[in-house]
């Protein structure tokens, strides 16, 4: 397994991550808890030792079965978490507040079964906590122990002036990136060059349009996510877009004996030197499809291919 060295942690990390949104069980579908845990099993068994979650998963579902699935290998794998969102009443809210901070991470560490977090990650900048507020309350943690690495997501430019006199402290952040959407791309390359911070990918298999399990008949339950617009990965002409890099990844994967998902990973690993990709997993089978990207390089021939039809 390709291995990534983020700031302030241990040892490396493997460059696939498994995500940790589906083992919310929220909002994807039909997931089994079971088969989530088989996956995150199965990923470890495949040299897959970095996880990602969030408190927000599941309101907490995704972390407990993160934490009560892995507990036995805690200490050979890294466990990247986020903060920021609050759910109170029904209603959500975004805070970096320090004292929101104090009440997240307490609440983190108990339901993941550790006293410590690998990489712990604000979900998204509020744009009210001053960042100088939010940078010193995490790296109190981090000098106290409680966290080994700091992480950030969604970032955009504009908040790359107020972050860089922390740089020596920020690990990475994860922002959304795959040959489906690479709208941002410019932009990760600046932060990641700026902040000296591995890139983490999410949306990384275009929330499963990248498999090539999907046509243009797709459809999803109400209890599934997709089935909302703003997931626009499967609607109208970003759709037939996303269904022509498909065709052009298919011949790539069948020559390399890959399922389709591989190459998804595949060409982020090749376009953004030091990233992680992170895939969202429901089963056994998912993660040992998209771990197939460590089988094989692609050729300059085949990268220019899905450059260009994703450009
Ligand atoms: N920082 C943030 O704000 C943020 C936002 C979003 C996600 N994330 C993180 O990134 C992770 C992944 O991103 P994502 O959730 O947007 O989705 P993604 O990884 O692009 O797609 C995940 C979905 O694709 C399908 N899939 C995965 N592997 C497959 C395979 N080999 N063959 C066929 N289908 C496969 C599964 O759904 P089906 O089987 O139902 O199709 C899975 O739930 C999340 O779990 C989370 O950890 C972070």
């Amino acid at each position: 397994m390709e291995k990534s060295k983020l700031k302030g942690m241990p040892f490396e990390v493997s460059r696939l991550c498994m995500g940790g949104c589906p083992a919310g069980e929220y909002g994807w579908g039909n997931v089994s808890r079971e088969e989530i845990e088989h996956a995150m099993l199965h990923a470890v068994e495949m040299g897959v030792n970095f996880f990602d979650t969030a408190d927000a998963y599941g309101l907490g579902r995704s972390e407990e079965t993160l934490g009560e699935t892995l507990h036995a290998c805690r200490n050979r794998i890294a466990i990247a978490t986020k903060f920021g969102v609050r759910v109170e009443n029904g209603k959500t809210f975004w805070d970096n507040s320090p004292t929101y901070i104090e009440r997240a991470l307490a609440a983190s560490l108990k339901r993941l079964h550790t006293d410590y977090i690998d990489l712990y990650q604000v979900h998204n900048l509020d744009g009210v906590t001053p960042i100088p507020q939010l940078m010193e309350a995490l790296i109190a943690h981090q000098q106290k122990g409680d966290i080994r690495a700091i992480g950030l997501s969604n970032l955009s430019p504009g908040d790359l002036p107020a972050l860089l006199p922390y740089r020596e402290y920020i690990a990475s952040f994860q922002n959304h990136f795959s040959l489906a959407h690479r709208d941002d791309e410019a932009a990760i390359r600046d932060i990641a060059a700026g902040l000296a911070a591995a890139p983490l990918t999410w949306g990384s298999l275009g929330q499963g349009i990248l498999t090539g399990k999907y046509g243009a008949d797709v459809h999803f339950g109400a209890d599934d996510r997709r089935s909302r617009a703003v997931y626009d990965n499967f609607y109208g002409e970003k759709l037939q877009k996303n269904l022509r890099i498909v065709e052009a990844m298919r011949p790539i994967a069948a020559a390399h004996g890959v399922p389709v998902s591989a190459i998804a990973v595949r060409w982020i690993w090749d376009e953004l030197p030091g990233s992680v990709v992170i895939t969202g997993v429901k089963s056994p089978e998912q993660a040992e499809a998209n771990a197939a990207a460590m089988t094989f390089e692609l050729t300059a021939a085949e990268r220019a291919a899905l450059n260009e039809v994703s450009r």
